[in-house]
């Protein structure tokens, strides 16, 4: 009996050695997201990932899920509320599910005349108050990462904006963007990005819109004979974190994770173009998508056909928001 009891001692005391040399249990972020991992946002996640177990050295371990794998976007927002993830790079699109419509705002039919006038909004006072307004959700917004100008696509040539009558297009949950729609005279359906090739593929719906990265790494391509480089409205994200659990994280690991963070931003901000030019000439290279570039004549038809959106649109976002933004973007 005696000897069952010393024997059951030192194995006690040798699992508790072992664990006491491997140290605590690392601290776990999983982090979320529903594009591909070779599209900037996704490479910058990955460097996020290195980064962050590199500068605290192991306590951190991050796992990143991408192409909608945990997640989709319809249920993202609600699995970081509830803590069920730590860590989402959404696009703007996708805010306003949370109630916070002002995100909308970059959805606004070519609100952003440059990329320079959009990061004086992001990174300036503009910016930094929308990310704010996630604190009462329970979200805090880290950074501003970036994906571009959007193209249109469909099975049939979108010139002019009398092109889209009658068309259904996939669009993401943006009051905003179903607007834009149907001031071309199209009709909006609200879908996973997940479900859109296949919606594409089936006739479900016959075009979409997003940058050059996400259709060549979604195939929207492969369903689609015909693609508009327009660039009639923009694409960013907010990495955003569960309030409860950044604010609980010991300081020193908040800093590196904070570090980690602005060297990825600084990463995927310098790439994002790139990958969207990479895209475009591949999907150009594949011969089966037929790549249309508007001319400043024809964008500016379809920027007057989109016009009233703004006006329609001002009460939901409101109209200061709107009017800031259009002052910080005019100042050449
Ligand atoms: C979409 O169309 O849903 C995408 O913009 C998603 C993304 O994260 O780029």
């Amino acid at each position: 009996m005696k000897l069952k009891f010393y024997v059951a001692m030192v194995v006690c005391a040798a699992f508790s050695l072992q664990a006491l040399a491997a140290g605590p249990e690392p601290i776990v972020i999983k982090f979320s997201h529903v594009v591909a991992p070779e599209t900037a946002k996704g490479q910058a996640a990955a460097m996020f990932k290195k980064l962050a177990e590199q500068l605290t050295k192991g306590r951190v371990r991050v796992e990143v899920y991408p192409n909608s794998t945990l997640y989709k976007d319809s249920d993202e927002m609600a699995a970081l509320q509830k803590g069920d993830v730590q860590m989402l790079a959404p696009s703007l699109a996708k805010f306003s599910g949370l109630g916070v419509k002002e995100f909308e705002v970059f959805d606004l039919p070519f609100i952003f005349p440059t990329k320079t006038a959009l990061y004086r909004v992001t990174d300036g006072p503009i910016g930094k108050d929308l990310l704010k307004k996630l604190e009462p959700q329970g979200i805090v917004g880290l950074a501003y990462w970036d994906n571009g100008f959007k193209n249109m696509s469909a099975n049939k040539a979108l010139l002019a904006p009398a092109d889209f009558k009658g068309l259904k297009l996939r669009i993401q949950g943006s009051e905003v963007i179903a607007a834009q729609m149907r001031a071309l005279g199209a009709t909006p359906k609200v879908m996973n990005l997940a479900d859109t090739y296949a919606a594409l593929k089936s006739g479900a719906v016959d075009g979409t819109e997003n940058p050059s990265t996400n259709m060549l790494s979604q195939k929207m391509n492969q369903v689609q004979t015909h693609l508009t480089v327009s660039k009639h409205g923009y694409l960013g994200y907010a990495v955003i974190v569960n309030k409860k659990f950044w604010d609980g994280l010991p300081a020193d690991i908040r800093a590196s994770l904070t570090s980690a963070l602005a060297e990825s931003t600084d990463f995927e901000k310098s790439y994002a173009q790139l990958d969207n030019d990479r895209a475009l000439q591949a999907i150009e290279k594949t011969g089966k998508t037929e790549v249309y570039v508007l001319s400043t004549d024809e964008q500016a038809q379809w920027r007057r056909a989109m016009q009233p959106v703004q006006q329609q649109m001002a009460g939901r976002i409101g109209q200061g928001l709107v009017d800031a933004i259009n002052k910080t973007t005019a100042v050449q």
